[in-house]
């Protein structure tokens, strides 16, 4: 086994926003729609360069996304940033490209009844409909990221198999996406597992084309991260303040927390291009529209600090 000072770390890591759009779905509060452009204007300045910025999904499944156009063609886009956008079938994309994202993210899980649960589909009959999403996407000339959800465990069926993981991982990356995100949905993960299922998955899969997305729900993201890393992992995605949350797998909470992610990789010498206090300034902003203290450990230790 190797020691912490034996584990290899990255000169350099890609963090992803997901805030805007994981972070949003699942809270009570709505956002108006200019508090949300004014949030998602205020990351661009962060120095990140992949922003989620919300969901072309039915808005009767997630109504705090409802205005998904408005805040597609509200926002300043930065050159050099991708907008990107959760999809889920060909009248999303219509929607995503009538608003002009940069990437449409397509999404599926490794359990059937999540799945089902989520995008009210079997695994089976959503191949096609996102293989037509994607090929749709890519000739419109957008980027196209996948997500697989459930990889570590699922809220309704408990394991996941890493065969059902490979497979439909393939099937996405078949139908021609950039990137791949593994989703650990409900933050069920722990260390040893990410290097068993990573162990895995990187003789098939090449680490560049993979992210890890880590839900904090039991406190175990950043050592997920920390040993995602270790195994050649370079991409993450983390949500400002540790919003988030999927509606559809009960008990999950939010994604790990950009600036606590920030905070890590910063003080280990990883560069990211993220500025430490813009993020924290981005975190502030949208605890005080959420109205209550959000779980990142940063923004806390930041406000205890003010407070004295
Ligand atoms: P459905 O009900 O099976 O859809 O939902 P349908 O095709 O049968 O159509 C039914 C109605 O939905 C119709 O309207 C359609 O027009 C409408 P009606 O005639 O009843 O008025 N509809 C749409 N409207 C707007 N935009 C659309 C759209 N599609 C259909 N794109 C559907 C299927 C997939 C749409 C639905 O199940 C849905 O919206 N699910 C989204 C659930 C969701 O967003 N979950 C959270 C995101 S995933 C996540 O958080 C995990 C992740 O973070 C990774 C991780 O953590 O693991 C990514
Ligand atoms: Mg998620």
């Amino acid at each position: 086994m190797l020691g912490v000072g034996e584990m290899n770390w990255p000169a350099s890591v890609t963090i992803k926003e997901v805030g805007p759009r994981d972070g949003l779905q699942n809270e009570k509060v709505f956002v108006s729609t200019e508090d949300k452009i004014a949030w998602i204007n205020q990351l661009s300045g962060t120095g990140m360069k992949s922003i989620e910025i919300t969901s072309f999904v039915n808005p009767k499944w997630i109504p705090a996304l409802v205005d998904a156009a408005e805040v597609a063609k509200g926002i300043e886009r930065v050159p050099g940033i991708v907008y990107s956008a959760l999809v889920p079938n060909r009248q999303g994309l219509e929607r995503a490209l009538e608003a002009d994202v940069d990437e449409a993210a397509v999404f599926m899980s490794a359990s059937e009844t999540h799945n089902h649960k989520n995008i009210n589909k079997s695994i089976g009959a959503t191949f096609p409909i996102l293989r037509e999403v994607v090929q749709e996407a890519l000739s419109a000339g957008k980027s196209v990221r996948g997500y697989v959800s459930t990889v570590f465990g699922c809220p309704y069926e408990g394991p996941v198999s890493v065969d059902e993981v490979i497979r439909v991982s393939e099937a996405l990356f078949d139908m021609g996406i950039g990137e791949l995100s593994l989703g650990d949905t409900i933050g069920i993960a722990n260390p040893k597992q990410v290097q068993d299922v990573l162990d895995i998955l990187l003789k098939r899969f090449d680490a560049r084309k993979l992210a890890l997305h880590f839900h904090d729900t039991r406190g175990t993201a950043l050592a997920n991260i920390l040993v995602s890393m270790d195994m050649g992992i370079t991409t993450f995605d983390s949500s400002v303040g540790g919003l988030g949350g999927c509606p559809y797998a009960p008990g999950a909470s939010g994604n790990v927390a950009s600036e606590d992610l920030l905070y890590m990789l910063d003080t280990m010498g990883i560069q990211t291009g993220v500025h430490p206090e813009k993020l924290l300034a981005a975190a502030r902003f949208i605890q005080d529209k959420i109205g209550r203290a959000l779980p990142s450990r940063n923004l806390q230790v930041g406000s205890s600090d003010e407070n004295g």
